[in-house]
């Protein structure tokens, strides 16, 4: 893996970096990217992801520099994408790059001579954010096989659910999509209610209406008391955040929320990503 711009760049070798970011999370190893520089450079809102890829970093000794207000750099002067990158690439030896244009991380590629890493590219994809869920999974059944995925919420403009989806086609899994039509991504079964599937989950992810990206306010979906009992004990529901009003407050204390847990493993996993990807040959 040269690049991560998307989830199939990481079709191969995504169980090696499972394995990596479990070791992060035993805090090992530590200090590998002394000398090491990455840009977060990011042309849309971020909390999550560039403070668990700068957090990532510093934690194994390498350095940041954060361009998380593009207002602030010659992007506001006009400059286009890929001057930016191939100025920002003689600086660093990584780009994380959040774009507002879908395709912007794969034009990015084409012009850097250092990693380019998608932290999100309209409503594309975003490869760190399906790396750090499925690893939760993972962490949580063992394996894939055989699992009821339910994606719920705004699947046509939510950019992690077109990179989750894209991801399972690999394994044995049932993904069904739980939205209104025009909401869906149109490649699974769907069901207009939770209600219908609610039973039959292992993995409920649930996703934020899209309003930036064109989306239109109407009857968000939120989750229900009268859902929740209709859950297997062992099932778990995931959410990228931010979340606005779809999973209420009290349901944080249920066992099966695993989203804080899942905000967690977002640092370990862009640990290992970084790690994977800047880690000098000949270090131990
Ligand atoms: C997601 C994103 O930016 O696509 N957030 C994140 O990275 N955790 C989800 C969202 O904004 O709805």
């Amino acid at each position: 893996m040269n690049h991560l711009t998307s989830i199939d760049d990481v079709r191969d070798n995504h169980i090696d970096l499972f394995n990596l970011a479990y070791k992060m999370s035993l805090g090992q190893p530590r200090r590998s990217l002394i000398g090491k520089v990455i840009a977060n450079l990011f042309y849309e809102p971020s909390t999550r992801t560039s403070s668990s890829f700068y957090s990532a970093m510093v934690k194994q000794g390498g350095n940041v520099i954060p361009i998380n207000n593009v207002s602030y750099s010659s992007v506001s002067k006009g400059e286009s994408l890929e001057d930016t990158i191939l100025t920002m690439a003689n600086y660093v030896d990584a780009i994380v790059l959040r774009s507002r244009t879908k395709g912007d991380a794969h034009k990015a590629r084409w012009v850097s001579k250092v990693p380019i890493i998608n932290a999100g590219d309209g409503n594309g994809e975003h490869p760190t954010q399906t790396l750090l869920d499925a690893y939760t999974i993972w962490s949580h059944f063992g394996d894939f096989f055989g699992l009821n995925i339910g994606f719920m919420g705004d699947l046509k403009y939510g950019r992690t659910v077109h990179s989750l989806s894209r991801f399972f086609r690999q394994y044995n899994v049932n993904m069904v999509e739980i939205c209104p039509n025009y909401r869906s991504m149109g490649k699974h079964t769907r069901y207009e209610t939770l209600k219908e599937v609610a039973k039959d989950l292992d993995v409920l992810y649930m996703t934020r209406l899209q309003l930036e990206r064109g989306a239109e306010m109407d009857p968000n979906y939120k989750l229900t008391k009268e859902e929740v009992e209709l859950f297997k004990p062992n099932m778990i529901v995931l959410h990228p955040f931010p979340r606005v009003d779809e999973i209420p407050k009290w349901f944080d204390k249920d066992s099966r929320a695993k989203y804080f847990e899942q905000i967690q493993n977002g640092l370990y996993i862009r640990m290992a990503i970084l790690n994977y990807l800047l880690k000098n040959e000949n270090d131990s």
